[in-house]
Protein backbone atom coordinates (compact mmCIF):
# COMPACT_ATOMS: atom_id res chain seq x y z
CA UNK A 1 0.00 0.00 0.00
CA UNK A 2 2.71 2.35 0.90
CA UNK A 3 5.64 2.91 -1.18
CA UNK A 4 8.96 2.15 0.13
CA UNK A 5 10.87 5.06 -0.16
CA UNK A 6 14.63 5.50 1.33
CA UNK A 7 14.29 6.76 4.93
CA UNK A 8 17.58 8.28 5.80
CA UNK A 9 17.05 7.09 9.09
CA UNK A 10 20.68 8.43 10.35
CA UNK A 11 20.21 11.80 9.40
CA UNK A 12 19.40 14.26 12.09
CA UNK A 13 18.17 17.12 10.17
CA UNK A 14 20.69 19.35 12.43
CA UNK A 15 19.78 23.04 12.07
CA UNK A 16 21.86 25.78 14.08
CA UNK A 17 20.34 28.46 15.93
CA UNK A 18 16.22 29.56 16.46
CA UNK A 19 16.63 32.09 13.14
CA UNK A 20 13.42 32.53 11.48
CA UNK A 21 12.85 30.51 7.87
CA UNK A 22 12.15 34.19 6.21
CA UNK A 23 15.90 35.14 8.12
CA UNK A 24 18.05 32.31 7.24
CA UNK A 25 15.91 33.42 3.69
CA UNK A 26 16.91 36.84 3.83
CA UNK A 27 20.41 36.64 4.79
CA UNK A 28 20.95 35.13 1.17
CA UNK A 29 19.03 37.47 -0.69
CA UNK A 30 15.85 35.15 -0.78
CA UNK A 31 12.30 35.75 0.19
CA UNK A 32 10.14 32.79 2.42
CA UNK A 33 6.92 32.47 2.42
CA UNK A 34 3.68 30.57 2.34
CA UNK A 35 -0.10 31.07 0.77
CA UNK A 36 -2.48 31.58 3.34
CA UNK A 37 -6.39 31.88 3.86
CA UNK A 38 -8.24 34.99 5.94
CA UNK A 39 -10.82 33.26 7.67
CA UNK A 40 -7.51 31.23 9.11
CA UNK A 41 -5.64 33.82 10.15
CA UNK A 42 -8.53 35.16 12.08
CA UNK A 43 -9.42 32.40 13.71
CA UNK A 44 -5.99 30.99 14.69
CA UNK A 45 -3.78 33.19 16.76
CA UNK A 46 -0.92 30.75 16.57
CA UNK A 47 -1.10 30.64 12.55
CA UNK A 48 -1.26 34.42 12.62
CA UNK A 49 1.65 34.41 15.24
CA UNK A 50 3.62 32.04 13.32
CA UNK A 51 3.53 33.46 9.92
CA UNK A 52 4.53 36.80 11.25
CA UNK A 53 7.59 35.19 12.67
CA UNK A 54 8.20 32.87 9.73
CA UNK A 55 7.26 34.84 6.55
CA UNK A 56 8.08 37.83 5.02
CA UNK A 57 5.80 37.07 1.86
CA UNK A 58 1.72 36.14 1.47
CA UNK A 59 0.32 34.67 -1.22
CA UNK A 60 -3.56 34.58 -0.81
CA UNK A 61 -4.10 30.30 -1.42
CA UNK A 62 -7.96 30.79 -3.34
CA UNK A 63 -9.11 34.32 -2.04
CA UNK A 64 -8.13 36.27 -4.77
CA UNK A 65 -9.60 33.89 -7.67
CA UNK A 66 -12.31 34.86 -10.19
CA UNK A 67 -14.71 32.83 -8.24
CA UNK A 68 -13.70 34.66 -4.63
CA UNK A 69 -13.46 38.05 -6.15
CA UNK A 70 -15.95 38.00 -8.87
CA UNK A 71 -19.62 36.66 -7.09
CA UNK A 72 -21.75 38.52 -10.31
CA UNK A 73 -20.65 39.07 -13.63
CA UNK A 74 -21.16 42.76 -12.95
CA UNK A 75 -19.50 42.81 -9.24
CA UNK A 76 -16.36 42.61 -7.34
CA UNK A 77 -15.38 41.61 -3.84
CA UNK A 78 -12.37 42.31 -2.79
CA UNK A 79 -13.07 42.24 1.26
CA UNK A 80 -11.06 38.88 1.85
CA UNK A 81 -8.00 39.45 -0.56
CA UNK A 82 -7.97 42.99 1.02
CA UNK A 83 -7.72 41.43 4.61
CA UNK A 84 -4.79 39.84 3.39
CA UNK A 85 -3.10 42.40 1.65
CA UNK A 86 -3.28 44.82 4.50
CA UNK A 87 -2.29 41.67 6.71
CA UNK A 88 0.76 41.64 5.05
CA UNK A 89 1.59 45.42 4.84
CA UNK A 90 1.08 45.27 8.60
CA UNK A 91 4.00 42.99 9.23
CA UNK A 92 6.26 43.96 6.36
CA UNK A 93 5.40 40.82 3.97
CA UNK A 94 5.69 41.40 0.15
CA UNK A 95 2.13 41.03 -0.98
CA UNK A 96 1.75 38.08 -4.27
CA UNK A 97 -1.29 37.93 -6.25
CA UNK A 98 -2.61 34.60 -7.61
CA UNK A 99 -3.91 34.10 -9.94
CA UNK A 100 -5.02 36.71 -12.82
CA UNK A 101 -5.72 34.04 -15.73
CA UNK A 102 -6.62 30.29 -15.13
CA UNK A 103 -8.38 27.67 -16.14
CA UNK A 104 -9.85 26.76 -12.84
CA UNK A 105 -11.75 28.70 -9.78
CA UNK A 106 -14.24 30.16 -12.29
CA UNK A 107 -17.05 31.20 -11.06
CA UNK A 108 -20.46 29.59 -11.54
CA UNK A 109 -21.92 32.61 -13.78
CA UNK A 110 -18.81 32.27 -15.92
CA UNK A 111 -19.84 29.23 -18.31
CA UNK A 112 -23.26 30.79 -18.34
CA UNK A 113 -21.33 34.20 -19.59
CA UNK A 114 -18.79 34.32 -21.61
CA UNK A 115 -18.53 33.45 -25.08
CA UNK A 116 -15.99 34.31 -27.87
CA UNK A 117 -17.47 37.43 -28.46
CA UNK A 118 -17.38 38.82 -24.89
CA UNK A 119 -13.98 36.64 -23.04
CA UNK A 120 -11.49 39.86 -24.07
CA UNK A 121 -13.85 42.40 -22.79
CA UNK A 122 -14.14 40.22 -19.55
CA UNK A 123 -10.47 39.26 -19.37
CA UNK A 124 -9.15 42.67 -20.09
CA UNK A 125 -11.82 43.90 -17.62
CA UNK A 126 -10.89 41.37 -14.73
CA UNK A 127 -7.04 42.60 -15.28
CA UNK A 128 -7.47 45.98 -15.15
CA UNK A 129 -9.63 45.62 -12.37
CA UNK A 130 -7.65 43.63 -10.01
CA UNK A 131 -4.20 45.14 -11.16
CA UNK A 132 -5.26 48.49 -10.84
CA UNK A 133 -6.70 47.85 -7.13
CA UNK A 134 -3.07 46.05 -5.98
CA UNK A 135 -1.44 48.98 -7.53
CA UNK A 136 1.37 49.46 -5.39
CA UNK A 137 1.10 46.97 -3.15
CA UNK A 138 1.78 44.30 -4.54
CA UNK A 139 5.14 42.22 -5.26
CA UNK A 140 4.51 39.61 -8.20
CA UNK A 141 1.29 38.57 -10.38
CA UNK A 142 1.14 35.07 -11.25
CA UNK A 143 -0.48 36.61 -14.37
CA UNK A 144 -1.23 33.29 -15.88
CA UNK A 145 -1.40 29.90 -14.47
CA UNK A 146 -0.98 26.62 -15.96
CA UNK A 147 -1.64 27.41 -19.53
CA UNK A 148 0.46 24.38 -20.55
CA UNK A 149 -0.75 20.68 -20.57
CA UNK A 150 0.88 18.47 -23.59
CA UNK A 151 -1.64 15.92 -22.79
CA UNK A 152 -4.26 17.68 -24.51
CA UNK A 153 -2.28 16.85 -27.63
CA UNK A 154 -1.76 20.12 -29.49
CA UNK A 155 1.53 20.60 -31.04
CA UNK A 156 2.52 23.82 -28.87
CA UNK A 157 0.98 21.80 -25.97
CA UNK A 158 -1.73 24.43 -24.59
CA UNK A 159 -3.54 23.49 -22.56
CA UNK A 160 -7.16 23.36 -24.21
CA UNK A 161 -8.92 26.19 -21.70
CA UNK A 162 -11.76 28.30 -22.05
CA UNK A 163 -8.93 30.74 -22.87
CA UNK A 164 -7.79 29.16 -25.53
CA UNK A 165 -10.87 28.52 -27.21
CA UNK A 166 -12.21 31.77 -26.58
CA UNK A 167 -9.48 34.16 -27.77
CA UNK A 168 -6.77 31.85 -29.38
CA UNK A 169 -3.00 31.59 -28.50
CA UNK A 170 -2.54 34.98 -28.01
CA UNK A 171 -4.66 35.14 -24.52
CA UNK A 172 -1.65 34.75 -22.53
CA UNK A 173 0.46 37.79 -24.17
CA UNK A 174 -2.40 39.91 -24.19
CA UNK A 175 -3.07 38.81 -20.21
CA UNK A 176 0.88 39.94 -19.66
CA UNK A 177 0.37 43.13 -21.74
CA UNK A 178 -2.64 44.20 -19.91
CA UNK A 179 -1.15 43.62 -16.72
CA UNK A 180 1.80 45.60 -17.75
CA UNK A 181 0.01 48.64 -18.94
CA UNK A 182 -2.01 48.86 -15.64
CA UNK A 183 0.56 48.03 -13.31
CA UNK A 184 4.39 48.60 -14.69
CA UNK A 185 5.57 48.20 -11.32
CA UNK A 186 4.57 44.84 -10.83
CA UNK A 187 6.93 41.42 -11.48
CA UNK A 188 4.65 40.01 -13.76
CA UNK A 189 5.19 35.90 -13.34
CA UNK A 190 3.79 32.76 -15.57
CA UNK A 191 3.09 30.21 -12.92
CA UNK A 192 2.78 25.63 -13.75
CA UNK A 193 3.16 22.67 -12.32
CA UNK A 194 4.36 18.90 -13.14
CA UNK A 195 8.30 19.97 -13.64
CA UNK A 196 9.96 18.22 -10.65
CA UNK A 197 10.96 14.88 -12.07
CA UNK A 198 13.09 12.90 -14.30
CA UNK A 199 10.03 11.15 -16.55
CA UNK A 200 8.40 11.86 -20.05
CA UNK A 201 5.65 13.52 -18.86
CA UNK A 202 7.57 16.44 -16.98
CA UNK A 203 10.08 16.22 -19.43
CA UNK A 204 7.82 17.24 -22.29
CA UNK A 205 6.02 20.26 -19.96
CA UNK A 206 9.51 21.43 -19.63
CA UNK A 207 10.30 21.61 -22.99
CA UNK A 208 7.13 23.18 -23.96
CA UNK A 209 7.01 25.74 -21.50
CA UNK A 210 10.57 26.69 -22.50
CA UNK A 211 8.97 27.04 -25.87
CA UNK A 212 6.54 29.43 -24.08
CA UNK A 213 8.59 31.59 -22.65
CA UNK A 214 10.94 31.96 -25.25
CA UNK A 215 8.17 33.00 -28.05
CA UNK A 216 6.60 35.41 -25.27
CA UNK A 217 9.87 37.19 -24.48
CA UNK A 218 10.77 36.82 -28.54
CA UNK A 219 7.86 38.63 -28.91
CA UNK A 220 8.80 41.51 -26.20
CA UNK A 221 5.84 40.38 -23.95
CA UNK A 222 6.49 41.74 -20.38
CA UNK A 223 6.91 38.78 -18.48
CA UNK A 224 9.44 39.06 -15.53
CA UNK A 225 9.10 35.78 -14.06
CA UNK A 226 8.29 31.74 -13.95
CA UNK A 227 6.50 30.43 -10.95
CA UNK A 228 8.12 26.62 -10.53
CA UNK A 229 4.78 25.51 -8.20
CA UNK A 230 6.84 22.23 -6.60
CA UNK A 231 3.75 19.88 -5.32
CA UNK A 232 6.44 17.18 -5.14
CA UNK A 233 4.70 13.77 -4.37
CA UNK A 234 6.44 11.71 -1.54
CA UNK A 235 6.83 8.35 -2.98
CA UNK A 236 7.78 9.48 -6.35
CA UNK A 237 11.51 9.10 -7.10
CA UNK A 238 13.79 10.78 -9.38
CA UNK A 239 14.54 14.24 -8.69
CA UNK A 240 17.34 14.73 -11.63
CA UNK A 241 19.69 17.50 -10.53
CA UNK A 242 21.01 17.94 -13.21
CA UNK A 243 18.22 18.19 -15.63
CA UNK A 244 16.36 20.27 -12.93
CA UNK A 245 19.56 22.99 -13.10
CA UNK A 246 19.84 22.50 -16.76
CA UNK A 247 16.13 23.63 -16.49
CA UNK A 248 16.28 26.60 -14.65
CA UNK A 249 19.44 27.76 -15.87
CA UNK A 250 17.23 27.94 -19.37
CA UNK A 251 14.55 29.69 -17.64
CA UNK A 252 17.01 31.97 -16.09
CA UNK A 253 19.04 32.60 -19.73
CA UNK A 254 15.76 34.18 -20.86
CA UNK A 255 16.68 36.85 -18.41
CA UNK A 256 13.59 35.82 -15.93
CA UNK A 257 13.74 35.18 -11.90
CA UNK A 258 12.50 32.44 -11.05
CA UNK A 259 10.22 32.09 -7.71
CA UNK A 260 9.44 28.45 -5.91
CA UNK A 261 5.70 29.07 -5.67
CA UNK A 262 4.09 26.22 -4.20
CA UNK A 263 6.11 23.71 -2.43
CA UNK A 264 4.66 21.00 -0.30
CA UNK A 265 5.76 17.25 -0.30
CA UNK A 266 2.47 15.26 -0.54
CA UNK A 267 2.78 12.38 1.90
CA UNK A 268 -0.14 10.49 0.67
CA UNK A 269 1.14 7.21 -0.24
CA UNK A 270 4.30 7.34 2.47
CA UNK A 271 4.35 5.40 5.86
CA UNK A 272 1.99 5.48 8.02
CA UNK A 273 4.37 6.31 10.88
CA UNK A 274 4.73 9.95 11.24
CA UNK A 275 8.44 10.02 12.63
CA UNK A 276 9.02 8.30 9.58
CA UNK A 277 7.00 9.83 7.21
CA UNK A 278 8.84 13.40 8.48
CA UNK A 279 12.21 12.46 7.65
CA UNK A 280 11.36 10.97 4.52
CA UNK A 281 9.57 14.49 3.73
CA UNK A 282 12.27 16.68 5.49
CA UNK A 283 14.65 14.63 3.09
CA UNK A 284 12.74 15.65 -0.12
CA UNK A 285 12.44 19.31 0.87
CA UNK A 286 15.88 19.62 1.18
CA UNK A 287 17.39 17.44 -1.43
CA UNK A 288 14.90 19.98 -4.01
CA UNK A 289 15.90 23.19 -2.27
CA UNK A 290 19.26 22.44 -2.43
CA UNK A 291 19.00 21.98 -6.18
CA UNK A 292 16.60 24.46 -6.92
CA UNK A 293 18.84 27.23 -4.86
CA UNK A 294 22.19 26.87 -6.90
CA UNK A 295 20.47 28.72 -9.28
CA UNK A 296 20.76 32.30 -8.27
CA UNK A 297 17.76 33.46 -10.13
CA UNK A 298 15.72 31.60 -7.75
CA UNK A 299 14.63 34.74 -5.65
CA UNK A 300 11.74 33.17 -3.53
CA UNK A 301 10.27 30.16 -1.99
CA UNK A 302 6.76 29.68 -0.82
CA UNK A 303 5.21 26.92 0.84
CA UNK A 304 1.67 26.12 -0.48
CA UNK A 305 0.51 26.72 3.50
CA UNK A 306 2.67 26.26 6.52
CA UNK A 307 0.82 24.43 8.81
CA UNK A 308 -0.52 20.37 8.38
CA UNK A 309 -3.90 22.07 9.99
CA UNK A 310 -4.59 24.05 6.86
CA UNK A 311 -3.50 22.42 3.47
CA UNK A 312 -4.90 21.49 0.63
CA UNK A 313 -3.55 17.78 0.63
CA UNK A 314 -5.79 16.72 2.66
CA UNK A 315 -8.73 17.79 0.45
CA UNK A 316 -7.17 16.42 -2.92
CA UNK A 317 -4.48 13.75 -1.45
CA UNK A 318 -6.27 11.60 1.66
CA UNK A 319 -4.48 9.14 3.36
CA UNK A 320 -5.79 5.32 3.02
CA UNK A 321 -5.26 5.33 6.24
CA UNK A 322 -7.27 8.06 7.40
CA UNK A 323 -4.42 9.29 9.20
CA UNK A 324 -4.24 13.29 9.18
CA UNK A 325 -1.54 14.20 6.99
CA UNK A 326 1.75 15.96 7.00
CA UNK A 327 3.14 18.08 3.96
CA UNK A 328 4.21 21.08 5.53
CA UNK A 329 6.94 22.84 7.82
CA UNK A 330 4.80 23.09 10.90
CA UNK A 331 1.97 20.64 12.47
CA UNK A 332 -1.35 20.78 13.05
CA UNK A 333 -0.44 22.96 16.53
CA UNK A 334 2.09 25.07 14.73
CA UNK A 335 5.39 22.86 16.23
CA UNK A 336 8.27 23.05 13.86
CA UNK A 337 8.61 19.79 12.13
CA UNK A 338 11.84 18.00 10.23
CA UNK A 339 10.31 19.90 7.07
CA UNK A 340 11.08 23.25 8.77
CA UNK A 341 14.86 21.92 9.93
CA UNK A 342 14.94 20.89 6.31
CA UNK A 343 13.48 24.68 4.70
CA UNK A 344 16.27 26.17 7.57
CA UNK A 345 19.12 24.02 6.39
CA UNK A 346 18.99 24.57 2.84
CA UNK A 347 18.38 28.63 3.19
CA UNK A 348 21.63 28.12 5.23
CA UNK A 349 23.75 26.27 2.27
CA UNK A 350 22.07 28.28 -0.46
CA UNK A 351 24.13 30.92 -2.34
CA UNK A 352 23.96 34.40 -1.58
CA UNK A 353 22.37 36.60 -4.31
O1 LIG B 1 -13.26 25.58 3.39
C1 LIG B 1 -13.98 26.63 2.77
C2 LIG B 1 -15.40 26.70 3.30
O2 LIG B 1 -15.37 26.98 4.71
C3 LIG B 1 -16.12 27.80 2.58
O3 LIG B 1 -17.46 27.86 2.99
C4 LIG B 1 -16.05 27.58 1.07
C5 LIG B 1 -16.68 28.78 0.37
O4 LIG B 1 -16.28 28.82 -0.94
O5 LIG B 1 -14.68 27.48 0.64
C6 LIG B 1 -14.01 26.42 1.29
O6 LIG B 1 -12.68 26.49 0.86
C7 LIG B 1 -12.36 25.82 -0.35
C8 LIG B 1 -10.88 25.43 -0.16
O7 LIG B 1 -10.35 24.89 -1.37
C9 LIG B 1 -10.70 24.47 0.99
O8 LIG B 1 -11.03 23.21 0.61
C10 LIG B 1 -12.48 26.80 -1.53
O9 LIG B 1 -13.84 27.06 -1.79
C11 LIG B 1 -11.80 26.22 -2.76
O10 LIG B 1 -11.78 27.22 -3.79
C12 LIG B 1 -10.37 25.86 -2.40
O11 LIG B 1 -9.73 25.28 -3.53
C13 LIG B 1 -8.43 25.79 -3.78
C14 LIG B 1 -8.10 25.44 -5.24
O12 LIG B 1 -6.77 25.87 -5.58
C15 LIG B 1 -9.06 26.16 -6.20
O13 LIG B 1 -8.95 27.55 -6.00
C16 LIG B 1 -7.41 25.15 -2.85
O14 LIG B 1 -7.61 25.56 -1.51
C17 LIG B 1 -6.02 25.59 -3.30
O15 LIG B 1 -5.02 25.00 -2.48
C18 LIG B 1 -5.77 25.23 -4.76
O16 LIG B 1 -4.50 25.76 -5.10
C19 LIG B 1 -4.02 25.45 -6.42
C20 LIG B 1 -3.31 26.68 -6.95
O17 LIG B 1 -4.21 27.77 -6.98
C21 LIG B 1 -2.71 26.41 -8.32
N1 LIG B 1 -1.80 25.27 -8.26
C22 LIG B 1 -2.43 24.04 -7.74
C23 LIG B 1 -2.99 24.30 -6.35
C24 LIG B 1 -3.57 23.05 -5.75
O18 LIG B 1 -4.67 22.64 -6.50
Amino acid sequence: MYSQVLDNSSKEFKVFGKTSLKDRATAKGLMYGAAAVQDDLVSNKDLKTSFIRECNMLVPDYQLKWDKIRPTSKKFDFTKSDWLAQFAQSHNMLFRGHTLVWHQALPVWFQEVVNCKNAENFLLEHITTVTKHYRGRIHSWDVVNEAIEPDDGRTDSLRKSPWLEFLGVDYIELAFRTAAATDPKAMLVYNDYGLEYDNPKDEAKRTAILKLLERLKSRGTPIHGFGMQSHLMGHQTGLNAKKLRNFLADVASLGLKILITELDVIDQKLTSDPIVRDRIVAGIYEDYLNIVLDERAVIAVLTWGLSDKYTWVSNFFPRSDKSPVRPLPLDSNMKSKLAWNAIARAFDHAPKR
